[in-house]
């Protein structure tokens, strides 16, 4: 009697735990036994092909009917970047922010008019390190800064907030994650915005203030983060994502390229597009990088032994040294996904693969990684 007792005890705890482990779970870095357990409890989507480019990509009122900002529910996931957080809350992606890839490419591109290899670098770079590539899902955040942590999420479940090859150090309006929250919206570092722009934008944020911004951004994680990381995938985004704000948080139909601080705030903070707002007239990533990066050329690095220890890494790709990008590929197939999913197999194996060609596709031009075997055939037919 004891013993079936002890039984039940464990048939309903295990059912619990399993009950609570949500489909977005990142399965990155999971023990191999724990995450094929778990495997095989979760429900198995093949990742769709990326959707094609938009078939008209011109400007277009977005801030539209169809897509009301709405505020945020209870439990509604939501974390460091502003372009997702306000997609999410317009319901171009699904409001709780938990997402598919292909409904992430879909909504950047609608929403915002983004380029697309750019929007799919980023989209598969996401998932392959912070999603369920069994499911497909990934979360945007993890908790919602606005109704806070979210209490059905246990603390290790991320999705982008996990700092690690893209969540980074530097950002603009989020803290560094040696300080904790690395995905709220920080007051003194929007000052620290608002400062730039009035000292060398008149007010407006645009090229010149992304440049600047940056460069001191990057100088006050020098000076105050003991364990500041600037390199490889992190290096790029953070000069990409200042010119993503000058670029697609401007209106459509605005010609001097001046981005109003309050539309900016709009987005950064409240994730909401300003009354009327336009998508950018043609497809727009990351243009005026050569601009802002020979304003303060700055190589990769670290702080190697504390704050002010910054140490140059010549190995880590840059602006310079890859122009194509065939070095940021390589290091993130080799030192991101790779370590992250020992011995993979059956689905899994296969929907790692499937990301891989759709994050290799926007490398063109460069050499092609099979880390685990080229797919055969049937692999793509499950
Ligand atoms: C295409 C898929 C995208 C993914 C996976 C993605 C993901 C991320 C992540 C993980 C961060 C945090 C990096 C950090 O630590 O600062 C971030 C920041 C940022 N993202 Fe996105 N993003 C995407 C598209 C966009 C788009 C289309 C926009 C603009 C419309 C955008 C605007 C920004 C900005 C401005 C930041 C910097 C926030 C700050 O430094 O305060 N993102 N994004």
């Amino acid at each position: 009697m004891a013993r079936f007792a002890s039984f039940v005890v464990l048939a309903i705890s295990l059912a619990s735990s399993v009950a609570a482990v949500p489909a977005h779970i990142p399965l990155a870095g999971m023990p191999v036994a724990k995450r094929d357990a778990l495997i095989e409890t979760l429900r198995a989507v093949k990742p769709e092909a990326p959707p094609p480019p938009l078939a008209f990509n011109g400007t277009k009122l977005v801030n539209d009917a169809a897509h009301p900002w709405k505020p945020l529910r209870k439990g509604d996931q939501r974390g460091p970047c502003p372009g997702l957080n306000t997609l999410a809350s317009h319901g171009y992606l699904p409001r709780n922010g938990i997402i598919t890839p292909a409904q992430l490419l879909n909504a950047v591109q609608e929403g915002y008019n983004a380029e697309t290899i750019l929007a799919r670098r980023f989209t598969y770079a996401a998932i392959l390190a912070d999603g369920n590539l069994v499911t497909n899902l990934l979360s945007i955040g993890q908790k919602s800064p606005l109704t806070g942590p979210d209490p059905d999420a246990p603390a290790t479940i991320g999705g982008l907030v996990n700092h690690g090859p893209f969540e980074g150090d530097a950002s603009m309006t989020r803290n560094d994650a040696f300080f904790g929250d690395n995905f709220s919206f920080n007051e003194t570092l929007w000052e620290e915005l608002v400062d730039t722009a009035n000292k060398f934008g008149a007010g407006k944020y645009n090229y010149t203030v992304a440049g600047e911004l940056r460069y001191r951004r990057i100088q006050d994680s020098i000076a105050n983060n003991p364990t500041f990381e600037f390199r490889n995938n992190r290096y790029f985004a953070a000069y990409t994502e200042t010119l993503l704000t000058a670029n697609l948080f401007l209106d459509g139909r605005s010609t001097d390229g001046q981005l109003d601080l309050k539309d900016a705030r709009s987005f950064f903070a409240d994730m909401r597009m300003p009354d009327d707002f336009h998508r950018a007239p043609r497809p727009l990533a990351a243009e005026g990088t050569d601009y802002i990066v020979n304003l303060h050329p700055f190589s990769p690095g670290y702080n190697k032994d504390g704050v002010n220890s910054f140490t140059l890494d010549p190995e880590s790709a840059s602006w310079t040294n890859d122009p194509m990008g065939c070095k940021l590929y390589k290091w993130y197939v080799e030192q991101v996904v790779v370590p992250a999913y020992p011995e993979p197999k059956g689905v899994l194996k296969r929907n790692l693969n499937l990301n891989l060609q759709y994050y290799y596709d926007t490398f063109a031009g460069c050499e092609q990684l099979f880390p685990y075997g080229k797919p055969e055939k049937d692999d793509d037919d499950n």
